[in-house]
């Protein structure tokens, strides 16, 4: 989604803008620009298309972009827009320059009162050049600017914020005042990198951690006063805030390719790093530790019940954690898409333990959950890769997720890592609730640590899965089916492929495929289907028959065990064995493999697929 970046220092401003915004490359977009002060004039240079568009424009204009390259301005903005208020165009792109060239703005988020705004503004005299909500909050300030006698950048943005209703994360500029910043948040992030004589912006920690690992994630509803040598943040009524400075410990090499053709292929190869990371400090001693989170039997004998929210490949690692309670703790368990949950009137109440699963921490709808839960008195867990985020803070307790940045749009390893904490999660409740034994506790402890090796194995075979998908990748329709765990895990193969392959996808739960959806099956329709639970291997064999009898090609996910049980399927591809609990581990690697393989033979924008964004901020 949207990302921004700001600068104030010595640095040439153009080419830190433009580098920041290659570095949100990866959130999604279909515009970019940039804004800065020069000569006394605010300048504006933007652009439909991607950020090489737009260094082109810069280009051609004269600018010098190399990062060496000398500064003649010191403060300056830059914007990647996703397109919600008006199509992607020169003119809707952001910056938004006010009618009288005094403010400029980019903007993430949405400005839900902008219709009534816009007309107050043209009664005022104010004519508009785009579609966007984004041009009242520059038109806005302005107007507010000139009331104060253009004497007020500060006070003008804190006038405006009072009339404006949505999320927004803002960073703006004013002819006027060609060393400062002025950000505003509510709803959506801005991080603050702290150099030496010099200060950044960025919604989002890669576009910085070239230059400073000293962030501050601002509050919401604060505004940001920055300068290239001071930062001052202050509340809605003025008061001057206090604020904490981060350490950012990625290193810079988890921000790049690294050699790999694609940032999903790299973050494939990283998941038994990432997975072995995320367990194996968890595990001391025989006993799983959950940090400060306090899930001893007295904190569960408070819980009635879980309820589990989350969005997209998150919630279908929700939906793993959701069978895998029940099954180990026979806690009753739900597990809701996040947007679905805040207008369901949920039935929870302060017995209840909410789980929250999210890689960047900041998607609207599951942050608006996670509140809804809150304020019906539920307790809250936090599942969250990104350090520092909105929902990582604001829940009671956090579980990090160690999986480093995730760059590709098409989540993998932030997956396999919620799996992981999921499993610590479900394993250590049981135990603390008297269901498994020292024996079955320390065995399950014993298979999450073999994980690591296991997946290796599984990326050293993956030129199987690259053959198959060579021979595959023009089929038009594919169909997941899978019972129990192989039903959840079906659901996330196929969303990995509708990601990024743009092929219409289904996934099934293998008894009900016979309930209208097999009459799509025809001659060569493609099925895929993970087959990995003793007790559900006899009526998966059934299934596959009903597909293959009427044409369909089969390619079968199985573990060691079954190779040799005689599946009516036309291709195999073996996992190593493991306890079937477990299986959603091993199986979702060939499946994201497989994914990435029909996109790559496609020829799609493996990393930035079409019309979707890495962290979605608007609900
Ligand atoms: C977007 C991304 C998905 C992701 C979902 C939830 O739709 O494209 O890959 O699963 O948001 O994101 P979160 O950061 O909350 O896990």
């Amino acid at each position: 989604m949207c990302g921004i970046v700001g600068y104030i220092g010595a640095r040439n401003t153009l080419a830190v803008l433009i580098k920041g915004l290659e570095s949100l490359e990866y959130r999604g977009y279909d515009s970019a620009g940039v804004s800065f002060i020069q000569n006394g004039n605010l300048n504006v240079i933007k652009k439909k298309g991607k950020v090489k568009e737009l260094y082109k424009a810069i280009d051609e204009q004269g600018y010098d972009l190399s990062l060496k390259g000398k500064n003649s301005i010191s403060a300056g903005i830059g914007h990647t827009r996703w397109a919600t208020h008006g199509a992607p165009s020169d003119e809707n792109s952001h910056p938004h320059l006010s009618m009288g060239g005094k403010i400029c703005v980019v903007h993430n988020g949405i400005i839900e009162n902008y219709v009534e705004l816009r007309k107050f503004l043209k009664k005022k005299g104010y004519e508009f050049s785009s579609d966007t909500d984004t041009e009242v909050a520059a038109q806005l300030i302005e107007y507010y600017y000139k009331k104060f006698d253009c004497k007020d950048f500060e006070g003008a943005v804190q006038r405006a914020l009072q009339d404006i209703v949505g999320s927004y994360a803002l960073c703006i500029l004013c002819v006027d005042y060609p060393d400062k910043i002025i950000c505003a948040k509510k709803d959506n992030p801005i991080v603050i990198g702290l150099g030496q004589n010099e200060n950044f912006i960025a919604s989002d920690i890669p576009a910085l951690i070239e230059y400073t690992r000293d962030v501050v994630f601002m509050e919401d509803n604060c505004i940001l006063i920055m300068t290239k040598d001071s930062i001052e943040i202050k509340d809605v009524h003025g008061e001057v805030v206090d604020y904490e400075v981060s350490h950012v410990d990625w290193d810079t090499d988890a921000a790049q390719k690294g050699g790999y053709a694609h940032f999903m292929m790299k973050e494939m190869f990283e998941e038994p790093k990432a997975f072995e990371a995320t367990v194996a400090p968890r595990i001391k001693d025989d006993v799983i530790w959950l940090e400060h989170f306090p899930c001893g039997r007295d904190y569960l004998s408070g819980i009635d019940k879980i309820n589990i929210v989350a969005c997209g490949t998150a919630y279908h690692a929700g939906c793993v954690g959701k069978y895998l309670i029940e099954k180990l703790c026979r806690i009753p368990v739900t597990c809701t898409v996040a947007s679905e949950f805040i207008y369901s009137d949920p039935i929870i109440d302060e017995r209840t333990l909410t789980i929250v699963i999210s890689q960047s921490g900041e998607t609207l709808d599951t942050r608006n959950a996670m509140r809804e839960a809150q304020n019906r008195g539920s307790r809250t867990l936090a599942i969250v890769n990104v350090i520092g985020s909105t929902i990582a803070r604001e829940a009671d307790y956090v579980l990090y997720t160690a999986a480093g940045p995730e760059i590709s749009v098409a989540s993998t390893k932030a997956y396999t890592t919620q799996l992981a904490c999921v499993y610590l999660l479900a394993i250590k409740f049981s135990y603390e609730l008297g269901k498994i034994d020292d024996d079955r506790y320390k065995q399950l402890q014993s298979e999450l640590l073999q994980m690591p090796e296991k997946l290796t194995k599984i990326l050293s075979e993956q030129n199987k899965i690259q053959r198959f998908a060579s021979s595959q990748f023009n089929a038009e329709s594919i169909f997941f089916i899978g019972r129990g765990l192989d039903y959840y895990l079906s659901m996330e193969a196929s969303l990995k492929l509708k990601e990024i392959s743009y092929i219409h996808s289904e996934a099934y739960a293998g008894g009900e495929l016979k309930h209208g959806t097999i009459a799509l099956i025809e001659d060569g329709t493609l099925v895929v289907s993970p087959i990995t639970q003793d007790e559900l291997c006899g009526k998966m064999e059934s299934n596959i028959k009903e597909v293959k009898t009427r044409g369909a090609t089969v390619l079968a996910i199985i573990p060691e065990r079954f190779a040799d049980k005689g599946f009516s399927c036309d291709e195999k591809f073996v996992i190593p064995d493991c306890d079937e609990l477990l299986t959603p581990i091993l199986t979702a690697l060939p499946a994201q493999l497989f994914a990435y393989y029909m996109a790559v033979n496609k020829g799609c924008d493996i990393d930035k697929p079409r019309n979707l964004a890495k962290s979605v901020t608007v609900e």
